[in-house]
């Protein structure tokens, strides 16, 4: 079967972006990055893509000013042109409208740096370690129009230890979060991922437990 042509979009570092562009130098992984977009020329990860001949645009969005759809119009645009089928959003910072988010059901993924339903929105870690939760972790997600919702395609945890800090947790997490990232792309390049209501059916079935999961 064809690999799927994947757009990994960025706003900065890039290190979820690497650890897809490294499992998709598998040939036998389903994936292909075709481009990285970013709308932030200065992204860091944008070099990077660059060292990897993958194929980089960027799309600012300053110039659209509060026009998203416009801005999205643009990235759609890039989008067509590399013949993108999947989208993983990585460290993307911008909210995407309604409309962008129904042209890519089912095929736009995100990773957010918590256990999803818990710690939507920014600085997850402290905000884990000062809820005292046990256990933080990482989620790939399908895109819906609510921020950080939607259904779940893979999810992995770590414990909480009691010396963490934010920056020791985001550490622990972002390896995880390196780890889930691949494995969630595969799933979804291999259309073993369905949308069952609120929830992500894989090889039809609900995923039972966190670390279960390929
Ligand atoms: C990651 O923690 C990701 O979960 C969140 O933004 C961060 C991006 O990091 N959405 P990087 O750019 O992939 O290094």
């Amino acid at each position: 079967m064809a690999r799927k042509r994947v757009a990994i979009l960025i706003s900065g570092r890039g290190s979820n972006m690497v650890a897809l562009i490294e499992a998709a130098d598998d040939p036998a992984y389903p994936a292909e990055i075709a481009l990285v977009l970013s709308n932030e020329p200065a992204a860091h990860g944008l070099a990077h893509a660059r060292r990897a001949r993958i194929a980089t645009a960027v799309v600012d969005h300053r110039p659209f000013g509060k026009d998203r759809e416009a801005f999205e119009r643009a990235l759609q645009a890039e989008l067509e042109t590399h013949r993108i089928e999947i989208i993983c959003l990585a460290g993307f910072m911008r909210l995407l409208t309604p409309w962008f988010v129904g042209l890519w059901q089912g095929r736009l993924l995100n990773i957010h740096p918590a256990l999803l339903p818990a710690f939507k929105g920014l600085n997850t870690h402290a905000r884990a370690l000062a809820a005292g939760v046990k256990q933080h972790g990482a989620t790939v997600h399908l895109v819906v129009p609510e921020m950080d919702s939607g259904p779940i395609i893979v999810q992995a945890s770590v414990e909480v230890r009691p010396d963490d800090t934010p920056q020791t947790l985001a550490a622990r997490v972002l390896d995880v979060e390196h780890r889930i990232y691949p494995q969630a792309l595969k799933l979804v390049a291999q259309g073993r991922v369905q949308i069952a209501g609120d929830r992500c059916l894989v090889d039809g079935v609900a995923v039972p437990t966190a670390d279960a999961t390929p």
